[in-house]
């Protein structure tokens, strides 16, 4: 059986928890779609998207967190994959998200991001969550504003993402507890 390696959250209609081996081919799928990779480095093979997926699922021991697979709670479906992301030369502690295109639309972007910065401020010590957001990427943008975050300017990524244009976006700790909407309603291990 392979391990779980960090904590479950459960909201209202999502569960996230760190990824499984059994999300490969949703996480193959999502990768070749256009239009979800567009502000995300472009579409991936099915190597690229594991190498991808390899990377979020070994920053969880490595790291303490890393994003979390997200589950459609009515269906099982695996949705996306969102949540806390800080690799090496990254501008702060950021919370990220992307989510397959049928999932798109329904508050669940909003509903796992909340959940997700609930818990990095509880469990991880979190000071601010940033998300750094092409310029083009409204829908990226409005889920940002949604959460109360506002833009804070340009920002370079580290390589190889350098010369992406890129814009961070944030929000302090305190400003998250006036903020917030959603809740978690449990948490597990
Ligand atoms: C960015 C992204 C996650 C936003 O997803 P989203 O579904 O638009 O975001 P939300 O969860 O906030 O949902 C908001 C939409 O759901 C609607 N909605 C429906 N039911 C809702 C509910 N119960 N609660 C809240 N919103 C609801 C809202 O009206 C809104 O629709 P609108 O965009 O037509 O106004 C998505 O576009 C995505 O995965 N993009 C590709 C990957 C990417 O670019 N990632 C970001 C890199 S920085």
């Amino acid at each position: 059986m392979p391990t779980i390696l960090g904590p479950t959250l459960t909201t209202d209609r999502l569960i996230l928890r760190p990824p499984v081996y059994a999300d490969f081919e949703a996480w193959v799928a999502f990768a070749a779609d256009p239009e979800v990779n567009r502000f995300l480095g472009g579409v991936q093979d099915r190597a690229a998207a594991w190498r991808g997926m390899a990377t979020i699922t070994g920053a969880w021991p490595l790291m303490g967190f890393s994003m979390f697979s997200v589950i459609e709670r009515t269906s099982g479906r695996w949705v996306g994959r969102l949540g806390p992301w800080q690799p090496e030369g990254w501008p702060s502690t950021e919370i990220g998200w992307g989510l397959a295109r049928e999932a798109w639309g329904k508050g669940y972007a909003l509903e796992g991001s909340s959940a997700a910065i609930d818990w990095a401020f509880a469990e991880l010590g979190w000071k601010e969550v940033i998300h750094c957001i092409d310029p083009q990427n409204v829908p990226s943008q409005n889920l940002a504003k949604r959460l109360g975050s506002t833009l804070r300017g340009p920002i370079q990524l580290p390589p190889p993402m350098d010369t992406w244009p890129i814009e961070v976006w944030g929000q302090t700790k305190e400003q998250w507890g006036i903020h917030r909407r959603n809740s978690v309603l449990t948490t597990g291990e």
